[in-house]
């Protein structure tokens, strides 16, 4: 028995591996100086972005674009390929070389992060809302054939593609324990104990890599789950954590952190880890927060000196919640007509604050760039 689990020799020649029961044990976390440290910061950060959803005007606008952005990221690290552009943007033609699968992947991880939080009003954080997610984010998309909001009952393996179960890099638990394991995991999640919120969500996180129950998606589920532990837990009062971002940028070392707790038991190097992305997306997403407040009252005051008329204001102030519109979703929003709209566009478009993106004549969509640059720092940075 090693202090993270026992590996289980199968009589096929592979060997499989059984986490022990959370939190660690033998010797329990080591809360060193580090990690104190690290742990202080991070909470310090997430407390500054929770404070900002007070303080900014309108912050469901965050939670609109940042849960977008976390989707997109999160999709990312097992190289689903499209911009955040074609995910604000989803009727347009990609922007990217994405599929239609690929933004349709997106889309589904927004909705299982939007349908996650709302059925925590009423249930708890566990399995069977862990089951539920599974299905949404599945269904329809790449592993959609892989038994979507249903736990494995064979064995699955982490490996290069073409890899078995011989040469695969971590052979997760038997099928058998995976009910067990998951109960355990749940049991967990609300023990009464006093371990910190983000320290706990680290070890939930890695365990949940661990035990991998079901045969696609552990990975998006995973790192859902980061987002419901900390909403769940008051942590944060909305999502507006990006945190795949850092593990994406980070791609390796998040790979290599999880193996290490497997292998050497190492879990304190993995919370680290996980404080740090938790500190660094805080504050990017804070920095992004007060950046496009800033961006959008100097525009707000470059067009009424500009002396517009009200529909131009109230065009704007679209632009100031979705970056990427249409003449035509504006005659909806506003119940207006395309006259209308379109001479407000052109206003805004003379004013320098909107330009066409399409190059069309019909179906015209417009974009707010500089504010769209905010959104989309780092995002497309393709992974290797
Ligand atoms: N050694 C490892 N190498 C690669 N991925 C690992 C490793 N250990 C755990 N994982 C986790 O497995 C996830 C991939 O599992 P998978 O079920 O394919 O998820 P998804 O389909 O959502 O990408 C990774 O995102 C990562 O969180
Ligand atoms: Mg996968």
């Amino acid at each position: 028995m090693k202090r993270s689990g026992i590996f289980i020799k199968h009589l096929k020649g592979y060997t499989a591996f059984s986490p022990a029961t959370l939190p660690p044990a033998n010797p329990p976390l080591s809360q060193d100086e580090e990690l104190t440290q690290l742990l202080a910061l991070a909470n310090l950060a997430v407390g500054r972005l929770s404070g900002l959803s007070a303080i900014i005007p309108d912050p469901d606008l965050f939670v609109y674009l940042y849960v977008r952005k976390e989707a997109l990221m999160s999709s990312q690290i097992e190289g689903t390929q499209c911009s955040l552009e074609d995910i604000l943007n989803p009727d347009a033609e990609p922007v990217s070389e994405s599929s239609p699968n690929d933004i349709e992947e997106v889309s589904n991880y927004v909705k299982a992060m939007n349908e996650g939080l709302k059925r925590l009003e009423r249930i708890p954080v566990s399995t069977r809302l862990i089951k539920e997610m599974h299905a949404t984010l599945l269904t329809g998309v790449r592993g959609s054939g892989k038994t979507p909001g249903e736990f494995r009952r064979s064995q699955n393996w982490i490996g290069r593609p073409g890899a078995t179960l011989l040469n695969a890099d971590f052979v997760p638990p038997p099928p058998e324990d995976v009910d067990r394991l998951m109960s355990e995991l749940e049991k967990f999640i609300h023990d009464n104990d006093r371990i910190p919120a983000l320290i706990k969500a680290a070890l939930i996180h890695a365990q949940f890599e661990t035990i991998h129950p079901f045969l696609d998606g552990n990975g998006r589920l995973g790192r859902l789950l980061i987002t419901y532990l900390l909403c769940f837990w008051k942590v944060l009062d909305k999502p507006l954590l990006y945190i795949s971002y850092y593990f994406k940028a980070h791609r390796t070392e998040y790979y290599t952190k999880l193996m290490d707790i497997r292998m050497r038991g190492d879990w304190e190097a993995w919370v680290k880890f996980f404080l740090r992305a938790v500190q660094e997306t805080a504050e990017m997403a804070a920095q992004a927060a007060t950046d496009i407040y800033r961006l959008h009252t100097k525009d707000r005051e470059r067009i009424r000196d500009a002396q517009p008329n009200t529909t131009t204001i109230l065009v704007f102030e679209q632009f100031c919640h979705e970056p990427i519109l249409s003449n035509a979703i504006l005659v909806k929003r506003l119940d207006s007509t395309k006259p209308t709209i379109q001479k407000a566009l052109d206003a805004l478009v003379n004013n320098g604050l909107i330009h066409e993106i399409s190059g069309k004549k019909h179906g015209r969509r417009y974009a707010y760039q500089e504010y769209l640059d905010i959104l989309t720092r780092d995002t497309n940075t393709k992974i290797g």
